[in-house]
């Protein structure tokens, strides 16, 4: 894992709209793969400017996002299909018919998963995830106990989830308890996974993501296992990491290096 501590949020949030960026440079027809929930906002406001300042085009890019909750219309302002309208697609010019955001308002939510996943796999992949972290542990809606080797499924959200996510909704009565989440092992298949955690509530859960042993139970710990990880955090979030010292040396020895490479 390249783990980068940021001096705060906001420059960790800037540098994972560069590292999105970098990706559709070098590959525009990309396929992202997107996430929603508080952290990612900046980042995707940076997207935006860049975008008007004419230094990104997402004409050819194509993106899935992780997750949606069930039962919600796509119209509901707490859908994740209008958090990503409002807070990106409708401000940068991916096409319409580009986006994918599961369907979390249908008859036949087995045949819904089948589909993702195959829509996934027909346009060759994800190229890079951008990840949150939840405070249990979870990626996408993958909570505690789900297996590592998962793929797009249904899933209850824990309490503990209910409970963060509640703002969003003014209660927590009012949160869906049922989401549909691309797996775990749907995330590891992503070319790069890029995640992005900042504040000290999430302390704990990076700590454990990145220096804790392998397990279901922290289900971001399958991150471990996967070639190519950036994790971005800012100094809150990396407050708990042992090893927090040699991470911010290599870090400054690579970007050394990349200085030096011209990247
Ligand atoms: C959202 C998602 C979740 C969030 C996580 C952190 O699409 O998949 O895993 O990334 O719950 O949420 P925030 O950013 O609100 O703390």
């Amino acid at each position: 894992m390249r783990v980068i501590i940021e001096t705060d949020a906001e420059t960790a949030c800037i540098s994972a709209a560069r590292i999105i960026c970098d990706q559709i440079h070098k590959k525009p027809n990309s396929v992202l793969g997107l996430a929603t929930g508080g952290t990612p906002t900046r980042c995707y406001q940076e997207l935006i400017r860049r975008f008007q300042n004419g230094e990104i085009d997402f004409s050819q890019t194509r993106s899935f996002n992780l997750d949606e909750y069930i039962g919600l219309p796509e119209e509901h302002p707490e859908s994740y299909h209008a958090f990503m309208k409002a807070q990106l697609f409708d401000h940068v010019n991916i096409p319409a018919g580009n986006w994918h955001v599961p369907k979390g308002l249908t008859d036949d939510l087995t045949r819904e998963c089948e589909r993702y996943e195959a829509a996934i796999t027909a346009e060759g992949g994800i190229d890079i995830q951008l990840l949150g972290l939840g405070r249990d542990g979870h990626i996408g809606f993958n909570e505690p106990g789900s297996s590592l080797a998962s793929r797009t499924r249904v899933k209850h959200l824990t309490m503990q989830t209910i409970a963060d996510n509640a703002r969003f909704f003014g209660s927590e009565e009012l949160v869906p308890r049922l989401a549909i989440t691309m797996g775990v092992g749907t995330i590891l298949d992503a070319g790069h996974c890029l995640m992005l955690a900042t504040g000290a509530g999430k302390a704990e859960a990076v700590a454990a993501m990145i220096e804790g042993p392998v397990s279901a139970s922290v289900p971001a710990t399958a991150l471990q296992f996967h070639r190519n990880v950036t994790v971005l955090l800012d100094q809150d979030a990396a407050k708990l990491l042992k090893h927090g010292d040699y991470y911010r040396m290599s870090e400054n020895a690579q970007r050394i290096i990349d200085n030096s490479m011209g990247v």
